[in-house]
């Protein structure tokens, strides 16, 4: 993700998807079993960014397992994400905004910088789990993409497949990690990208803008053709079926069962606006800074020099502006297919 706050202030598509979970987390920490005894109720937050999504969810978790482990018993949240990230805007946001879940004096946060495919905490000491919009994220990128940057608009059988195995490895890599971290009677709610029935990951007008935005880059000699080569999303939408399948034999999975399993369609709130108010600029503006604070960096990361590239920044902000004006030109209605799960250890 971008840093600099950037990602908090660029993420209202993601906060508005993730809103169908929260009810989820919200029934997750009304009947989720309470360890006895004085011990912390202990909230772990994985994929945080820079915590502004999470204010929302986390507290409201917060609020139902307050009511019924009373005032004074504690609760620690536990934010995480890759060690890269931004966690001085995650501190400064649980700190400040407005909307912080850090009211009652018997909660506390805390963070770790390390991957969620690995255990990151001690076992069965998890009371309540909450994933948005991270578990899409591959641990590596399996393969390059030789014809676009979404895996889901490749052509190349060969790499769809490579991306559909690491997407099969990772995700029982992350059930099983959580399943040793959860207490026991323990919940983890998650949301994240989907394909839909038609196995459409949606954002197609998007990623198509994208990936010519690009080539114009590359037309203009701004980065070179093996740059675009090695421009890759480590991200793939997984079907029903493919969030199903580590549990489908036995029913559960490293002590994990799904109590709810569901894809479904998020509004698109930029297209709505537009439909309002007619603003076009204001429709790919929107577009643009939603893709600039999700993946821009990673794409900028396959520049020459890396992080560290001379053109980073100007790299971002001619992506972002060749984005906006292409989808400013023809607004159109974006397909956003999600998947929400709620999945119990026994
Ligand atoms: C799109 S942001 C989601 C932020 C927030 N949860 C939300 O709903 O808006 C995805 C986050 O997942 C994090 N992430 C990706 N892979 C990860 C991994 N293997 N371990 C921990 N965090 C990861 C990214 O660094 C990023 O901050």
């Amino acid at each position: 993700m971008e840093g600099g706050g950037a990602y908090n202030r660029s993420s209202r598509v993601q906060a508005a998807g993730l809103l169908p979970a929260v009810a989820l987390l919200e029934d997750a920490a009304l009947k989720v079993r309470l360890t006895a005894g004085s011990a912390p109720l202990v909230i772990v937050d994985y994929g945080s960014s820079e915590g502004r999504n999470s204010l929302l969810p986390i507290g409201t978790a917060v609020s139902a397992l307050r009511a019924r482990a009373g005032p004074t018993r504690a609760i620690s949240v536990v934010h995480t994400d890759l060690p890269d990230n931004d966690f001085a805007a995650l501190f400064r946001t649980v700190e400040s905004d407005p909307e912080t879940y850090l009211r009652d004096g018997a909660t506390f946060v805390s963070a770790i910088g390390r991957s969620f495919y690995q255990q990151l905490l001690p076992a069965e000491s998890v009371t309540l789990g909450w994933s948005s919009w991270a578990v899409q994220w591959l641990s590596r990128l399996p393969a390059p993409i030789p014809d676009q940057v979404q895996v889901a608009f490749s052509k190349d059988a060969g790499t769809r497949e490579a991306f559909a195995r690491q997407a099969a490895e990772d995700w029982r890599a992350f059930l099983a990690a959580r399943g040793r971290e959860m207490c026991p009677g323990a919940r983890l709610v998650v949301l994240t990208m989907a394909v839909d029935e038609a196995r459409d990951f949606g954002y197609r007008p998007l990623l198509h803008a994208m990936y010519a935005g690009l080539e114009d880059l590359m037309a203009e000699r701004f980065i070179t053709a093996d740059e675009l080569h090695r421009m890759a999303i480590p991200t793939v939408g997984r079907s029903h079926d493919d969030l199903a399948a580590p549990f489908v034999n036995a029913g559960s999975f490293a002590g994990l069962s799904p109590s709810h399993l569901e894809v479904f369609q998020a509004e698109d709130r930029i297209f709505n606006r537009f439909e309002g108010d007619g603003d076009a600029q204001a429709f790919g503006a929107s577009w643009a800074a939603f893709s600039r604070a999700s993946v821009f960096p990673t794409l900028a990361a396959a520049l020459g020099g890396g992080r560290s590239d001379a053109r980073f920044d100007e790299f971002l902000q001619r992506l972002e502006a060749a984005l906006a004006s292409r989808l400013a030109a023809a607004p159109t209605h974006m397909s956003i297919p999600l998947a929400k799960l709620l999945l119990i250890k026994a």
